[in-house]
């Protein structure tokens, strides 16, 4: 039988207590420096980044009592109290099951009884008020205003804007809807499930002098349990366009990834990008339009003077069918041609000069092992840190901002900056020439680069994260945060706040 000595037992077993603690101890240490308080403000997260812009006397950023005192709160950041409604909407949140005329069954949400919520139509100018009442929705609902520069209480970003309005409660939302375009709203709480069980609806602004004779179609995609939809049915939608007329779709992609539209039947122009017009859009054939995820195309076709039909392909297995006399127009497989809106339509006035920024930021998007909230996984890095120790991007109101923002995480991300369109400049350095490129929504696959910019313009606390929902969960985050501004509101908390 072989004895080992004692002393050398003894000195083993140090040895490999002393290895274990030096491969476990950075790794507790990290788990525990990874675990988020029960509630905290976003305002007190990561670091400040000011982008090179001056970092002004009042502001001390990072939970400095003294600045909260000082600061404006987002509450106060609101449209005109004294001013009525022009369109008034009550929407009532209810867990739901509800088949969809498929007679799938889909386990989710309603506002008013039904999924997607109802449209709600506003001209440009009109103040749009919307009560929204929680009935039995066990977690709490908010409503975020998506793609609309609203004031930033009416934003609807659970923990950060307001708390999550708890059954028999409710939120007044209020805003004046000055642009004209396409938009959605849905819910900024626990948002990963609640958008994808389908508490959303479209939002839709018409210019005061409507063009006559345009027929004008919603088709917002939604993905229930897989099955894609437009306007919460599956397959095609039908919808009557006389020959020779013309018609808007406006498409409306709140899936969590980018979906292809494209057209047989008829050449078509893409008039409008996440709410913004395009100018001078030329008419295209063969070619798809890639829409963000979160994101919006509208989409004009001319009927053909014959009378046949045209298919507007949403995705592939759905469609709006325009049509009179027939709407028999088989589908056909994608072109391989994408539209690039880096030099789709023609060069205008920005409005500002993108040349002389004020601050410019870099979002850079990578991938690595580490701790989220206690959970081991390989999670999204912004500038090489795990969410929370991100970036806060903090302004001043009237700076010209420029940000680059680079994916090398081996997935494509949807980026939606809250209450600001901005300006795609550049694309992997490739100068934009076409029609301003103004988005919500931008889709930057995995490899490239944008580099965008806007005017800061609308004071708040505004998020800046993935439009995929789950990326947002597995911490794809940051804010963006005017000098100044405070928020009474907290992640967690007694009213659960989870905005993603
Ligand atoms: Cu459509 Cu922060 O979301
Ligand atoms: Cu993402």
């Amino acid at each position: 039988m072989l004895r080992i000595p004692r002393m050398n037992r003894r000195v083993r077993l140090v040895a490999a207590c002393a290895a274990t603690t030096a491969v476990l101890g950075p790794l507790i240490w990290l788990w525990q420096a990874s675990l988020l308080p029960d509630a905290y403000s976003v305002t007190d997260m990561g670091y400040a980044d000011y982008g090179g812009g001056p970092v002004a006397g009042s502001m001390t950023h990072v939970g400095h009592g003294a600045h909260r005192m000082a600061g404006h709160g987002v509450g106060s950041l609101t449209a005109d109290p004294r001013r009525p409604a022009d369109v008034a909407v009550t929407l009532t949140a209810r867990r739901q099951r509800f088949p969809l005329p498929s007679g799938r069954v889909v386990d989710g949400y309603t506002l008013n009884g039904q999924s997607p919520g109802p449209v709600i139509r506003a001209t440009a100018g009109q103040l749009v008020q919307v009560r929204l009442v929680n009935e039995s929705v066990s977690e709490g609902v908010t409503l975020h205003w998506h793609g609309v520069d609203v004031p930033n209480a009416a934003d609807g970003v659970a923990g950060v804007t307001q708390d999550a309005v708890g059954i028999g409660r409710e939120f007044t939302y209020r805003f004046v809807a000055d642009q004209a375009g396409t938009f959605w709203y849905h819910s900024h709480q626990v948002s990963h499930k609640q958008v994808s069980g389908g508490l959303l609806g479209a939002l839709v602004v018409t210019p005061p002098a409507r063009p006559a004779g345009v027929v004008d179609v919603v088709a917002l995609v939604h993905l229930y349990r897989g099955a894609r939809t437009v306007n919460g049915r599956e397959g095609d939608i039908r919808v009557e366009a006389p020959p020779g007329g013309r018609a808007r779709v406006r498409v409306i992609d709140t899936e969590n990834g980018p979906m292809s539209v494209w057209v047989a039947g008829a050449p078509f122009r893409l008039v409008a990008v996440d709410g913004t017009d395009l100018n001078g859009p030329s008419p295209v054939q063969n070619t798809a339009v890639l829409v963000t995820a979160g994101g919006r195309a509208d989409v004009e076709v001319t009927m053909p003077a014959d009378g046949s039909p045209v298919r507007v392909h949403l995705g592939g297995s759905a469609a709006v069918v325009l049509g009179s006399r027939s709407y028999d127009v088989p589908a056909v497989p994608r072109p391989k041609a994408t539209l690039d809106l880096l030099s789709y339509g023609t060069t205008a006035p920005l409005g500002f000069d993108p040349q002389r920024p004020d601050r410019r930021f870099r979002y850079d998007i990578g991938r690595r092992p580490g701790f989220l909230d206690g959970r081991p996984g390989i999670w999204w890095t912004v500038n090489g840190h795990l969410f929370p120790h991100v970036p806060m991007f903090i302004v001043a109101e009237g700076d010209v901002v420029r940000m680059r923002i680079a994916n090398h995480s081996g997935a494509v991300h949807p980026m939606h900056l809250h209450g600001h369109h901005a300006v795609v400049l550049s694309r992997n350095g490739m100068p934009a020439t076409g029609s301003p490129w103004w988005v919500d929504s931008l889709n930057v696959g995995n490899g490239e680069s944008y580099e965008i910019a806007f005017v800061a313009d609308n004071p708040g606390i505004w998020m800046d994260h993935c439009h995929d929902l789950p990326h947002a969960t597995q911490g794809l985050v940051t804010h963006l945060m005017y000098e100044g501004i405070t928020t009474p509101f907290a992640v967690g908390g007694t009213a659960d706040n989870e905005p993603e």
